[in-house]
């Protein structure tokens, strides 16, 4: 706790700082630190790759259930967000913002301390412009954008026990906002609550990314909204390779939240989807009903070789060892000495791959884990010095690599 507040602290005075001077860029993000919350990429579940705007408080009690029962609370799965349309289309006599009284009757303080006794974290959604993005895009009633709302808002979510902000730009240029003074100003505002609540962004995902983000937010949208189809991945996994090097603990690239389990895709095709992300070091949040996701993709949820690759301490890019139509070879280095190296057949039919380590600057041999099956190749003593492997269409193959011993 005193390393959250101290960092708090710094972030507020850096925030103010910055607000105060004109040029936002010189402000510094290696002054701010690493809150605990966000040393590792967060993990979790967002209501709205499913629910979107229907989304119910019983929908919201159901995955927090299932976190806390299925065995993915210790898998390493912790927040609960609600993502947009939890909102009452009207603000209250006083300004503050309300929950929909028919979706979410029993109100948000009385949600949030289910999902706390559970165990597990709660997570909301604003915007910083009049409107969110479901007012501006999709027809949901109302303009319950934080602008001019900021700090009561804050106010707000840390009364009610708010762990998690994702704050999503949704075209607040058209109330001439600015980009990095809305993001700093909400930043500003939480801190100034005394609770520790990790802000997710979403601003416009155009490269390059400004150096303002790393130090206003604790993780920040790469790419456009995913689809639950393939294509959507290679094209989202691409686009984030190429800021890779940006994130590291304390701040995170985020490529969106988890289709698997929404049945828009193969089993293969999950599994590549969830070996990405962990290759990414994105946030794993779930984004599928629990209670309908297929057992196939449950598994997929709960695989802890995989987890360990995106938690992993170092928090390092991948690197591109190999990229064509018809494959994707990337190598993350690991905390303990170790690589993770992910082949994915990106072709129609099946294919055989073989990477050599000489080709990882592994040329003296190592030993293989399976992240999957934990199943080990290559003996200890000799190790091996290649991997050959027979992929389906859109499969992946993920293994530990360790040096030889
Ligand atoms: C944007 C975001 C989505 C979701 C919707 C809600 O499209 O990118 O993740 O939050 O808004 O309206």
């Amino acid at each position: 706790m005193p390393r959250v507040a101290a960092r708090l602290r710094l972030v507020a005075a850096a925030v103010a700082l910055c607000i105060a001077g004109a040029t936002l860029t010189a402000c510094s993000p290696a002054s701010v630190g690493t809150a605990p919350e966000v040393a590792t990429p967060p993990m979790g579940w967002n209501s709205w790759n499913h629910f979107g705007c229907s989304v119910t408080e019983a929908d919201v009690k159901a995955a927090a259930d299932a976190i806390a029962s299925d065995g993915l609370r210790s898998a390493g799965y912790r927040y609960v967000n609600v993502d947009d349309c939890w909102q009452a289309p009207t603000r209250g006599r006083d300004g503050a913002l309300r929950a929909d009284p028919k979706r979410f009757p029993d109100g948000i303080a009385a949600l949030a301390a289910y999902v706390h006794a559970k165990g597990l974290k709660f997570g909301i959604y604003a915007a910083p412009g009049a409107q969110t993005c479901a007012e501006r895009y999709q027809g949901y009633p109302g303009r319950l954008g934080s602008l001019g709302h900021e700090q009561q808002d804050a106010n707000t979510f840390a009364s009610w026990g708010v762990d998690y902000l994702k704050y999503d730009w949704c075209a607040a240029d058209r109330e001439g906002v600015g980009h990095e003074q809305a993001f700093a100003r909400m930043r500003a505002a939480l801190n100034a609550t005394g609770r520790p609540i990790v802000l997710s962004i979403h601003d416009k995902p155009e490269q390059p990314v400004p150096a303002w983000r790393r130090w206003v937010s604790d993780l920040s949208r790469t790419t456009p909204d995913i689809r639950d189809d393939w294509a959507s991945i290679v094209s989202i996994v691409r686009s984030t390779l190429k800021v890779a090097r940006l994130a590291s603990p304390g701040f995170w690239n985020d490529p969106d939240m988890l289709e698997v389990g929404n049945g828009g895709m193969s089993d293969d095709e999950q599994r590549s989807h969830f070996a990405l992300w962990a290759q990414l070091s994105a946030p794993l949040l779930i984004g599928s009903d629990l209670r309908t996701a297929s057992p196939a993709s449950l598994r997929i949820l709960g695989a802890r070789g995989v987890i360990r690759v995106d938690q992993d301490a170092l928090g390092a890019a991948p690197t591109i060892i190999r990229s064509s139509s018809t494959e994707l070879v990337l190598l993350k280095r690991l905390a303990d000495g170790s690589s993770s190296l992910t082949i994915t057949n990106l072709s129609a039919s099946p294919q055989r791959f073989t990477v050599t380590g000489k080709s990882l600057g592994m040329g003296s041999g190592f030993t293989a884990e399976d992240a999957w099956t934990g199943m080990k190749s290559g003996r200890p003593s000799d190790g091996t010095d290649r991997v050959s492997v027979g992929l389906a269409s859109h499969a992946t193959a993920m293994y530990r690599l360790s040096p030889r011993s």
